[in-house]
């Protein structure tokens, strides 16, 4: 069985459209397949991973929403924080409330505050020991133009400026980008890439954690 497209949205530059296939979800952006219900493992880990590196009853910013397996594999590892989740469409917010949430996130979640919102707009000097993103597929800008700003180095300091001391950024990546990583380096933080296999090599994907 193919993809029956559900509905369609825009939101500035971004064209979106949700996509269903036996009670499975997908979201395209411009034309090209951003997150897929079939294949969340790594998205979950970004979320489980968040939750291993945070402090005790840690402030936490979490930016897309998308199909939500991040913010519920957060939500769920992380039971004592607070995670406010940035999501610049709304349309998106309404599908994951009325079509995918029963599948993904069925249990309640009193510590996610889901927001309609860009994520750079929510960052504000020393407010988070996390900043988690998982906004593009990876760190060049696919669903708006506007996220290059985040991944140039005056966004990597507002980043770095967002987190207490400590404090990390934790970015979903289908690709490395060595470039990225002298970036986010030269914005002052310690730059790690973590591996997530899946299969074959070309298959990996990767969680960039920047330490403040
Ligand atoms: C790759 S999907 C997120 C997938 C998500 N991790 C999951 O588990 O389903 C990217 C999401 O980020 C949203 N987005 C893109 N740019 C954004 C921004 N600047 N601020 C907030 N949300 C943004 C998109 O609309 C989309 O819903």
């Amino acid at each position: 069985m193919s993809w029956t497209l559900i509905d369609t949205a825009t939101e500035g530059d971004a064209e979106l459209e949700l996509y269903g296939k036996d009670g499975i979800f997908m979201i395209r952006a411009n034309g090209l397949e951003l997150m897929n219900g079939f294949c969340h493992d790594s998205e979950d880990a970004l979320g489980e991973r968040a939750a291993e590196l945070a402090p005790p009853q840690p402030r936490i910013l979490l930016g897309g929403l998308g199909l939500g397996y991040t913010a519920a594999a957060l939500a769920r590892a992380c039971p004592g924080g607070s995670i406010v989740v940035a999501e610049f469409s709304k349309a998106v917010i309404g599908w994951f409330e009325r079509q995918v949430r029963a599948s993904v996130l069925p249990e309640s979640s009193a510590n996610l505050d889901i927001r309609h919102a860009d994520v750079a707009r929510l960052l504000a000097p020393e407010s988070y020991d996390l900043i988690v993103l998982d906004i593009d597929n990876g760190p060049e800008a696919l669903v708006t133009a506007r996220n290059d700003s985040l991944y140039a180095l005056e966004g990597l300091r507002s980043l770095h400026r967002s987190l207490c001391a400590g404090g990390k950024v934790l970015l979903w990546s289908g690709f490395e980008s060595a470039a990225f990583g002298a970036r986010a380096a030269e914005a002052g933080f310690g730059v790690r890439c973590e591996t997530f296999l899946r299969g074959r090599v070309e298959l990996s994907h990767y969680i960039y954690v920047l330490t403040r």
